[in-house]
């Protein structure tokens, strides 16, 4: 379902990734581990379709990630490593979301009372405003919402709290198993139970990629 081939990326004179080859198919979950600075980041930028490779390609669902992004995004819940800087209220926020991808405003409190904010008592609040963790656990209650055959999450218990991060684990093993997985982690423990896969990045190339 994602097929990366010979994906190479630099900016300016750095090399991010150097012809980074691999394929995560149906019912892949895996543990994307490796030190900062390794390309884990800009690889599922890659993936998402937010730059243009230098060389290589790479297919999500058979689909070009720039030409066709938005058919891309639609199959895909993402989770971002920093919560990107929304300016609408959390209220506004929840509206954009019912409307252009069609989830329903239950479902996503369901799951970010799940992740255990109260988002209800802060829907008037800039989402700017919220703090790392709540920004955290609403994106990830919102991405739960959203059924998809793709997740993403980029570090995502790095700003939670013990509480949360255990149920955002308990939200991930209620998942179907044909959708693609990835995570990216410093905490192999974690997710020990919930992968089937563990790929190791350093200085922008995959070195190792063993099933377990
Ligand atoms: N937008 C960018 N502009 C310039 N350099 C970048 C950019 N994104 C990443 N890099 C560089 O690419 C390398 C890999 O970064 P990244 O993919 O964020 O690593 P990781 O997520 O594994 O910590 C780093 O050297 C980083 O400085
Ligand atoms: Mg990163």
């Amino acid at each position: 379902m994602i097929h990366i081939d010979k994906i190479t990326k630099k900016f300016g004179k750095n090399i991010s990734l150097n012809s980074v080859s691999c394929d995560f198919n149906a019912g892949d979950s895996i543990a994307l581990m490796g030190a900062n600075g390794a390309g884990k980041t800009t690889l599922i930028r890659m993936i998402l379709g937010y730059y243009h490779a230098d060389n290589g390609k790479i297919l999500v669902n058979n689909m070009d990630p720039i030409k066709e992004r938005v058919e891309i995004l639609k199959e895909v819940s993402f989770v971002p490593q920093l919560p990107p800087p929304i300016k609408l209220s959390v209220d506004e926020l929840l509206y954009f979301i019912e409307k252009s991808s069609n989830i329903s405003r239950e479902k996503i409190y369901y799951y970010v009372n799940e992740m255990s904010l109260d988002i209800k008592a802060h829907l008037h609040k800039s989402f700017f405003s919220l703090s790392g963790g709540m920004k955290q656990k609403l994106l990830i209650g919102i991405s739960a919402a959203k059924e998809s055959s793709i997740y993403i999450y980029d570090e995502p218990t790095a700003n939670l709290d013990p509480r949360a991060r255990e149920n955002f684990y308990k939200i991930l093993q209620e998942r179907k198993s044909s959708s693609i997985s990835l995570f990216v982690t410093h905490r192999i423990e974690e997710v020990k139970e919930l992968v089937n896969r563990e790929i190791y990045m350093d200085l922008g190339e995959i070195i190792s990629d063993e099933n377990i």
